[in-house]
């Protein structure tokens, strides 16, 4: 009897090893886009924000994150032109709320290491 309690122990042990490791695996890597092309504001970015973010970020919640409201709400509050890792947006998308597909994810950094110009 004791014996199945020590092999327990040990599979309980080997998962929540494993499940460590798994973790360390998911990971994400957001790609950043090729320098050389520019990410516009108006025709890139917003059209996310107004795809995924307004039946939530509206006048109730900030970031109002409503066409025309979006840039003033976002820079500099939680965007750090320049630097991406430094910026509550980024960093909220990433690791917060983790609903957005990468490809838009990819955008954004970009955008925001580009400077995150009203373009
Ligand atoms: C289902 C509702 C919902 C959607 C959709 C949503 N959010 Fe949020 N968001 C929240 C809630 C609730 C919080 C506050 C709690 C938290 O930090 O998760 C929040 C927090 C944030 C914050 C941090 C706010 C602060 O002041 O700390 C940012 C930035 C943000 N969201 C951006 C976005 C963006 C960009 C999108 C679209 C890609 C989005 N959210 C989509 C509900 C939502």
């Amino acid at each position: 009897m004791k014996k199945i309690f020590q092999i327990l122990l040990i599979v309980c042990v080997g998962l929540a090893m494993n499940s460590c490791y798994y973790d360390e695996l998911q990971e994400k890597v957001i790609p950043e886009l090729p320098s050389d092309v520019d990410i516009l504001f108006g025709t890139q970015i917003q059209p996310i924000f107004t795809a995924n973010c307004i039946g939530c970020h509206n006048t109730s919640r900030n970031p109002d994150l409503r066409e025309g409201f979006a840039y003033s709400a976002l820079v500099p509050q939680y965007v750090t032109a320049g630097n991406a890792a430094e910026s509550k947006l980024y960093n909220q998308l990433k690791d917060g709320h983790q609903n957005l597909a990468t490809a838009n994810l990819s955008l954004i950094k970009t955008w925001i290491n580009q400077g995150a110009k009203r373009n």
